[in-house]
């Protein structure tokens, strides 16, 4: 069975969508098959991945409603190596046609069961919200990875995403984890960074990745073009950073 990683944090523009885009590709590098499931109605993963939102006709909402099959809704990010599950505006209406249906925290679980066999890994880019989306992340999920960036308010709000995910675990998923805290858009010349970044190894110990992720402008340009950073500028240090990222996850699991 495949690994399953939801990248949460109720926190917006944190890099949770540079991360998921960026670590599918470096585990598709080092020869992981990989998925990566766009769960956020902006569709920035699909678009990041090389993958026209506007002109998917099938995505996750599809998938999440019952209307169509993972097997036929996924598709090839070519560029980045991996299989994406497109998702786009139209996900914006699912959470309230969910609300209504039966086992509505965990559709997204149910539908991965028919393609999970085909991956080493499935990496799911959730909302920055705690929404029933990212419910069914959490519920589809192994592990949590949770971007952060090391800045004032960066610890304000992780006592309501662990409350989420320990109600998850509580009701739906028992074995669900925090993989770890990922510390992004890292500015080593502020001192504020520096130490949130020190906080963060004081209280979390073990569960912060050792691997820093820079502020990097290729990786905030990489998704005009459609291609993840991990290709786009192998030698940049934003990529490098997603590689060794890649590498503390496969060391880990
Ligand atoms: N390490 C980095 N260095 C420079 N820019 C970055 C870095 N990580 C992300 N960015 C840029 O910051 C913005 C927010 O990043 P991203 O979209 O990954 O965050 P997000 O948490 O997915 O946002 P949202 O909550 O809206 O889904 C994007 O423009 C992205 O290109
Ligand atoms: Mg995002």
């Amino acid at each position: 069975m495949p690994r399953t990683f939801a990248v949460v944090n109720q926190k917006g523009g944190v890099g949770k969508t540079t991360t998921a885009v960026n670590l599918a590709a470096a585990l598709a590098q080092a020869g992981q098959r990989v998925l990566l499931v766009d769960l956020d109605p902006q569709g920035n993963a699909t678009m990041g991945s090389g993958i026209d939102k506007r002109s998917a006709a099938r995505t996750v909402y599809h998938a999440l409603l019952g209307l169509g099959d993972l097997l036929t809704i996924r598709t090839r990010s070519e560029r980045g190596g991996y299989d994406l599950v497109p998702a786009n505006r139209d996900l914006a209406g699912a959470e309230v046609e969910l609300v209504d249906l039966p086992a509505r925290e965990t559709r997204l679980r149910g539908a991965l069961e028919r393609v999970a066999s085909d991956y080493d890994f499935i990496l799911i880019d959730c909302p920055p919200s705690l929404s029933l989306l990212t419910v069914n992340g959490l519920a589809a999920a192994e592990r949590v990875l949770i971007p952060m960036q090391c800045e004032y308010y960066a610890l304000e709000g992780l006592s309501d995403l662990v409350g989420t995910i320990k109600r998850v675990r509580a009701n739906l998923n028992p074995t669900l984890e925090i993989a770890g805290l990922l510390r992004t858009m890292y500015d080593p010349r502020n001192m504020l960074s520096q130490q949130v970044s020190r906080e963060l190894e004081t209280h979390f110990g073990d569960k912060v990745y050792r691997t820093v992720v820079p502020r990097n402008v290729r990786l905030a340009e990489a998704p005009s073009y459609g291609v993840p950073a991990v290709l786009w500028d192998s030698a940049s240090k934003g990529a490098q950073a997603y590689v060794a990222l890649a590498g503390e996850v496969l060391e880990r699991v």
